[in-house]
């Protein structure tokens, strides 16, 4: 922002706002978000934020989100944006493992047409971690909001009175710049942390070179929420350190009309668009007679992230969308990996449906099997990355032996990214998903242990099992399995809409079981492990496969019972 300022683009707008309700649309340039971020950055002062301490940020998707990012950039001060969808536990377990003590939030955001609250949820975290120093309220829907004099704190008055005056600090390369939550496979979410110098350098050089992105003329949107790192990565940082003017839009896609999307296309000219294939699927449902309400022949590149794209998808993409003429680069990347790895270069690489293709210049990833040995072309195996990059994680917070279990103790010296691939005869990756304990729904990392725990926590559950199943829309879907508790009897009539709410209330909505069913016992091995594999096959009504190592093969006909008895309710 002061680089390009400073060079005399302030006048050049950095973001093109959309709120949902639409007539409060603004656009922002980059002289007036360095205004905001200056200000913002001495009200944290005034906080008693200082370099080092951490912050989190659970913000709607508003200028605000980025201002708040930016400003605890700017002081070194390292912020855990928590996706707003989360829940009041999962902000207070976050703000625990990287004892942050200031918390800037919202009272609410608009959602599908209503005002949604979010500062409940940060009281009640409040209840449940006294770390939370001070609580920065954005009013953005004017909804009424408890408040405590002595920790909460409006945004207006206090960043708003704040000076635009600030000087820049600089820090080491390696200062810590973020922390953000992912799933693994355990229960505890992993603070992946990325630092300062390094992590720029990938998010620029890879939205400069995967996207094509010419500053000077393009209009870039990228439609994730700032809550996951693509948000970060792709609508934050990177496109903000080329000074690329982007769209910023609050809500979702069908409000208040399906076509929404398409609309905020046609009206700001949208070139280059970065979305999840969930999404594409979903409005391939909707029909093609939406996007053909609009004109968008300003679009020249189309991008897809968070889950292999189906060629279906893909080919929809290109032609309803993209209208033949632009490419898709279909990227795989990680929160772990900061940027984009492996990725089909526009105007370079003959793309095929389906494939992330190549790593890109500068990294170097492999399919090796078993032993760790590179699988010939034709084969697969598990996707590593054999070179340090300059975005990859440094560590995850407080927990350096975490980060060398999960990620380099299978093979030496190579990056374990968890997903299982193939490379074909070409010698092009294609990326199957999840080796590991985590599920993918619409491009999101959800942990099945994670779930699990939740559902145990209920007082009417005895034990859990998770597993993702293939779903048509989301890519894979939540399907649990659950042993009541004797004293509960059936549960009641509501067990299912109480046990997903209780999912609900301990993570967040994302997380709610598509299905659960009430089973009397589950398949386990000899040595007490449960085979998912086999709740898999019934979730998703294929003929159950080997069980010849469970204690008791009976058990399955029971459960395939249950799951059946399940469905019909
Ligand atoms: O399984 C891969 C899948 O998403 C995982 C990373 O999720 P997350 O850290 O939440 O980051 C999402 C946004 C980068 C990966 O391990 N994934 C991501 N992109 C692709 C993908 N799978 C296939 N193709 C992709 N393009």
């Amino acid at each position: 922002m002061d680089r390009h300022v400073e060079a005399g683009a302030g006048d050049k707008v950095a973001f093109h706002w959309v709120g949902e309700p639409g007539e409060d649309a603004r656009d922002i340039t980059y002289a007036q978000l360095q205004d905001e971020v200056c200000q913002a950055a001495n009200a944290l002062v005034e906080l008693g934020v200082q370099t080092g301490d951490r912050v989190a940020i659970y913000l709607p998707m508003i200028p605000e989100a980025v201002v708040a990012m930016l400003a605890c950039a700017r002081l070194g001060a390292p912020h855990t944006v928590v996706f707003g969808g989360f829940s009041a536990d999962a902000l207070a377990s976050r703000v625990e493992d990287c004892q942050a003590k200031v918390v800037i939030t919202a009272d609410g955001g608009y959602r599908r047409g209503a005002p949604s609250a979010l500062k409940p949820a940060v009281d009640e975290a409040r209840t449940k971690t006294d770390l939370i120093e001070k609580v920065l309220v954005v009013r953005r829907t004017g909804q009424d909001v408890a408040w405590d004099d002595n920790v909460d704190v409006w945004w207006d008055g206090a960043v708003g009175s704040a000076s635009t005056e600030h000087a820049c600090e600089f820090f080491d390369a390696e200062h810590p710049l973020y922390v953000m939550y992912t799933s693994g496979s355990t229960g505890t979410p992993k603070g992946i942390l990325h630092t300062t110098g390094g992590y720029l350098v990938g998010a620029a050089y890879t939205h400069w070179g995967i996207f094509d992105l010419k500053p000077e003329s393009d209009v870039y949107w990228c439609t994730a929420d700032i809550g996951w790192v693509t948000g970060h990565s792709y609508m934050v940082y990177g496109p903000l350190a080329n000074q690329a003017t982007s769209v910023m839009y609050e809500g979702v896609p069908d409000s208040p009309h399906k076509g929404r999307w398409w609309e905020i296309i046609e009206k700001y000219k949208v070139s280059i668009f970065y979305t999840a294939p969930t999404a594409i699927r979903t409005f391939m449902k909707w029909g093609d007679d939406i996007p053909a309400q609009h004109d968008m022949s300003s679009l020249r590149l189309l991008g897809s992230v968070g889950e292999p794209i189906n060629p279906e998808a893909y080919i929809w993409y290109r032609e309803t969308i993209g209208g033949g003429r632009a490419p898709v680069v279909d990227t795989w990347w990680q929160t772990e990996t900061g940027s984009i790895m492996i990725s089909p270069l526009p105007g370079v690489t003959a793309a095929k449906p389906g494939s992330a293709m190549r790593a890109i210049p500068g990294i170097v990833a492999d399919v090796v099997n078993d032993e760790g040995e590179s699988v010939p072309d034709g084969s697969g195996g598990y996707l590593v990355i054999k070179e340090p990059w300059p975005s990859m994680l440094s560590t995850l917070w407080g927990d350096d032996q975490r980060f060398k279990d999960t990620y380099w103790s299978r093979w030496k010296g190579m990056y374990f990214a968890g997903d299982g691939a193939k490379k074909d005869i070409d010698g092009d990756v294609w990326v199957l998903g999840r080796v590991d304990d985590v599920m993918n729904v619409s491009g999101h990392r959800l942990s099945t242990t994670e779930i699990e725990s939740a559902l145990v926590s209920h007082p009417k559950v005895a034990e859990a099992a998770v597993v993702g199943a293939t779903d048509e829309m989301t890519g894979q879907a939540v399907c649990a399995y659950v042993i009541l508790r004797e004293a509960a009897g059936d549960g009641g009539a509501d067990i299912v809409t109480e046990l997903r709410n209780h999912v609900a209330h301990e993570i967040g909505a994302i997380a709610k079981p598509r299905q659960i069913m009430i089973v009397p016992e589950l398949p386990k091995t000899r040595s007490g492990k449960i085979m998912r594999r086999l709740l898999r096959d019934v979730a998703e009504n294929r003929e159950i496969g080997d069980v010849t190592t469970l204690t008791d093969d009976s058990v399955m006909k029971l459960i395939a019972q249950g799951a059946a008895a399940s469905a019909e309710d």
